[in-house]
């Protein structure tokens, strides 16, 4: 009798749940499976959805078969299951640098530093993915978790593979078709969310406004950034910022690397006051020039720093470089640590920061056999360390009304609306594309940072893809490089620092549509409309269904995104002297000449060193300023030349506000609608919806201009 009871409890307790789902945003389904962990991504990150975006996007019907839904708590692990058609592809699970298609992948979510393998180790593991079918779900567990990616095949799967026979069958396969992803939390319950479509693109909108839509940087964000040597002086510094604008180049932001601090690491989060003795003055000298500090930190805090010993009783079992590890979950931490950073930093005026270190490698972080006084498992802090360092120092800036863009090295789901952008010390310019893809699967902003190169080439190469990303930078705290150290290239540096001064307001305005809409202002191909859809090309040969493997390695494009609503990217690296683009359906016109180029097609381009190949769509409109070496001020009216690509009528929604406080927050911001169309006689006229009465209006003269003649 007592064996049967064991045997029927065992039983039911393996049985697959069923899931409930209830609606909690317009097209967001959410159910629970067990006895999900207080302490989840969305906890930590403290995201709220943005309702009114999520209401205007609206409803959208339950987008995958419920029943093929299952869910089992088994020895506390939570098992999951989601189904999988023939030609699905998946998109997402977190920061990949190698590869975009996700179909066929065992990856083990994991917030790491990347090691040159996309095996789920990496600076943002999001678990969320995002199906071609168009929909996207989401794991919300700060754990680590194993993710099947359509690899695994379950006896009594409803669409199991063939069996093959190696002995005679030339196409046995050691991957056999897989027709579900599945997921093992290791946690007795897990919340699970699903995004509605219709479109991939509209599933990732709807992720980022349930996180509160993306960040929205202040436009000096959107400028140029040094990080100057690690131990420069604040003469040094300022002497930098001379030459920079001696030689005409645009410099937004100063970024001081470790030795700004009197200690590093650990650190102590004070100046040190021999390369610093005078910081706030320091600032304003700065702030006089047109130039913001940026400051480097990790958080482990050293025995010499005054907060010390406030801190310890809330700190880590373990230390990290010998220094102590907040547990930024507790208030009392939250108040000693990020007090100090007000203090010496935020107040004083310092623009932002960049959080290294919170991601890992494993024998440095602390280990998973840390304890925390919060009682929060080592794991889910790791999880999680960067999301919380990212909320709370921007909550600093809430309080000064000033906004902030900053550098953070983890992140996870949650995190969205985080005015930050991840980076990394790993250096493939290849590598570094693919990441600035993914960044748009994963809901964060990457940096392809240029540090250093070998040649002029890889120099101006790595130059071209950092000024088309979110956040153009060179980070010389070890090479002590500047933007005119390869003297060949320096002109056309130059030019390329200035076309990104140019396009400031087509990305500010990008970037409102992150904000306000969720979408990613760069992002991967596979987002985007028409992409692959009629390729006149033997692209799509391979059968999906009979190798989703083969397609997942061999078929991806993953050196070429979209930068905004309009452009697309095509980088070359050091070596390359031609490429092929894919263009999706639809006229394709040349960014510099506004000719021609393509529809649905490959073409290949062979441009000179001084040209990133960069397509627009047609109808495509793109504001310019004029060019300048520092971000217009708030309230500074700066003239806009609207360029036209092609015959369709175009329309854009230029974005308009302060630039720089929280105000948008209460809808003291503008979205301006242009017009642009070609006349009988071939000519165009333009027209700009009139100013809000009572909104920031930074629009001066517009002028448009008719590049496809
Ligand atoms: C690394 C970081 C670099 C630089 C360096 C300074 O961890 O990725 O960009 O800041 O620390 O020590």
């Amino acid at each position: 009798m007592k064996t049967l009871f064991f045997v029927l409890l065992t039983v039911t307790l393996a049985s697959a749940q069923t899931l409930t789902w209830q609606p909690v945003q317009p097209g967001i389904w959410k159910a629970t499976v067990g006895k999900p962990e207080a302490y989840n991504l969305l906890t930590a990150s403290g995201a709220m959805p943005n309702i009114v975006a999520l209401t205007k996007l609206g409803q959208t019907t339950f987008p995958l078969p419920k029943l093929a839904i299952s869910a089992r708590v088994i020895d506390g692990k939570t098992y999951l299951r989601f189904p999988l058609n023939r030609t699905e592809q998946l998109y997402g699970f977190g920061l990949n640098f190698q590869t975009v298609h996700q179909r066929g992948r065992i990856l083990n979510l994991h917030v790491d530093h990347y090691g040159g393998t996309d095996n789920g180790r990496t600076h943002a593991p999001t678990p969320f993915y995002v199906s071609s079918d168009g929909y996207g779900v989401f794991i919300n567990s700060a754990r680590y978790m194993t993710v099947y990616a359509g690899t695994a095949v379950r006896k009594d799967s409803p669409d199991p593979p063939v069996s093959q026979d190696r002995n005679t069958d030339k196409s046995w396969t050691s991957r056999p078709y897989s027709d579900a992803v599945e997921i093992l939390v290791p946690a007795a319950g897990v919340e699970i969310y699903v995004f509605g479509g219709p479109k991939p693109l509209d599933v990732v909108r709807r992720y980022n406004l349930f996180n509160g839509g993306g960040c929205l940087p202040p436009r000096w964000g959107l400028g140029f950034q040094q990080r100057v040597p690690k131990l420069y002086t604040a003469g040094e510094v300022q002497a930098e910022a001379d030459a920079f604008e001696h030689k005409g180049f645009p410099l937004d932001v100063v970024g001081l690397e470790p030795g700004w601090q009197s200690k590093s690491y650990p650190c102590t989060f004070e100046w040190d006051k021999t390369r610093f003795p005078d910081p706030k003055g320091f600032l304003t000298t700065m702030l006089n020039k047109g130039v913001r500090a940026n400051l480097w930190l990790n958080p482990y805090v050293s025995p010499s720093a005054s907060i010390f010993s406030a801190i310890s009783p809330f700190t880590a079992s373990h230390t990290v470089w010998t220094g102590q590890v907040p547990d930024l979950t507790l208030p009392q931490a939250q108040r000693i640590f990020f007090g100090q950073l007000a203090k010496d930093g935020v107040v004083p005026g310092v623009s932002g920061y960049k959080i290294d270190e919170v991601d890992g490698y494993d024998w440095w972080l602390w280990p998973d056999v840390a304890t925390f006084p919060s009682g929060h498992a080592a794991e889910q802090m790791r999880q999680t360390y960067g999301l919380l360092m990212q909320q709370h120092s921007l909550a600093l800036y809430k309080q000064q009304n000033r906004r902030t863009f900053g550098l953070i090295r983890a992140s996870n789901g949650g995190g969205s609306s985080f005015p930050y952008v991840i980076y990394n010390d790993y250096y493939k310019h290849q590598d570094f594309i693919t990441a600035l893809i993914n960044s748009s699967f994963a809901g964060v902003l990457w940096t392809p940072e240029v540090r250093s190169s070998d040649s002029s080439e890889e120099w101006i190469r790595r130059f071209q893809t950092v000024v088309f990303s979110p956040l153009a930078m060179i980070n010389a705290w070890d090479s002590g490089a500047k933007p005119w150290s390869f003297a060949d290239v320096s002109q056309e540096v130059q030019e390329l620092a200035l076309l990104r001064m140019r396009m400031m307001p087509y990305w500010y305005s990008e970037f409102a549509n992150y904000h306000f809409d969720g979408t990613p202002p760069f992002r991967a191909m596979n987002l985007e409309e028409g992409f692959r859809a009629d390729v006149k090309h033997e692209l799509l040969t391979t059968s999906l269904e009979k190798n989703p493997y083969a397609e997942a390695v061999r078929q991806e494009i993953k050196d070429q995104y979209m930068a905004g609503e309009y452009l697309l990217v095509a980088p070359l690296f050091a070596g390359q002297k031609s490429r092929t683009v894919t263009l999706p359906t639809g006229n394709w016109y040349d960014f510099y000449t506004g000719e021609l180029v393509g529809n649905g097609q490959q073409i290949t381009v062979t441009p000179g060193l001084d040209r990133i190949p960069v397509f627009v769509k047609d109808g495509g409109l793109i504001p310019l300023m004029p060019a300048r070496l520092h971000a217009p001020k708030p309230g500074e009216v700066v003239p806009i030349e609207i360029r036209y690509y092609g015959s369709k009528p175009g329309t854009y929604r230029l974005y308009d506000d302060d630039g720089e406080t929280f105000n948008y927050e209460k809808g003291q911001y503008s979205f301006r609608t242009i017009r642009v169309s070609k006349q009988p006689n071939g000519r165009i006229s333009g027209t700009i919806s009139p100013p809000e009465p009572g909104k920031p209006n930074t629009i001066g003269t517009v002028t448009f201009m008719q590049m496809t003649k």
